[in-house]
């Protein structure tokens, strides 16, 4: 199975919506919400941000995947994680603000920096001819499904 940059965003927000769920369901039955920011940032920035690229990848980018868009997703992921894992260590209150700093800094300037990529290759893009955007695929209906 070759693995395609919309892939890899579906699997890894799929994978950060079952943590974030299984955080969610935590707090509930602990009835502790310390960590509802973490949960919120995991499911919002990691899943619902994640599965949002992988759409972008498949409606409006084109099926080759180059370099810009393997960095974008190193980027976004690197800074999911890392936020999440700041913020997480942060409400657990063994680490003070000022020591997290780094990481909660430099992890929202990650997601940010993705999130500008995403938004350069959607308008660059929408300068390349439709035909050359997406391969035709044949199904047996001479290609005429692509979209
Ligand atoms: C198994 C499913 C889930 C459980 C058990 C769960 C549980 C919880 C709990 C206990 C809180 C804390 C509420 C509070 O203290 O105010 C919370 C907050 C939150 N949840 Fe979930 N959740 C689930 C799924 C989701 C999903 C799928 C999303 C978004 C895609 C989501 C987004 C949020 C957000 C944004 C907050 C923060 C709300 C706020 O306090 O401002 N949750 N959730
Ligand atoms: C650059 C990345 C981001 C940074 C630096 C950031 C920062 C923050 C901060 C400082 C808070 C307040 C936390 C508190 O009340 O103690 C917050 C809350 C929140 N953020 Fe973000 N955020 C980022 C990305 C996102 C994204 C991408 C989403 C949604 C798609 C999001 C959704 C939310 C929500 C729903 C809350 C309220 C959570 C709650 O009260 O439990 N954030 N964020």
């Amino acid at each position: 199975m070759k693995l395609s940059v919309n892939r890899a965003h579906l699997i890894a927000g799929l994978a950060y919506a079952a943590l974030g769920m299984g955080l969610g369901i935590y707090m509930a039955a602990a009835q502790n919400h310390v960590q509802h920011v973490t949960h919120a940032h995991l499911l919002l920035a990691g899943f619902l941000l994640s599965v949002i690229y992988a759409i972008i990848h498949r409606l409006w980018l084109p099926d080759r995947d180059g370099w810009l868009p393997w960095l974008q997703l190193a980027l976004h992921h690197a800074g999911v994680v890392l936020m999440v894992t700041g913020l997480f260590l942060l409400y657990n209150g063994r680490f003070s603000h000022g020591q997290l700093e780094p990481i909660l800094a430099g992890s929202s300037i990650l997601v940010l920096l993705a999130l500008l990529m995403m938004l350069a290759m959607v308008i660059k893009a929408g300068r390349i001819p439709a035909a050359e955007q997406f391969q035709p695929q044949s199904h047996g209906t001479g290609g005429a499904e692509s979209v």
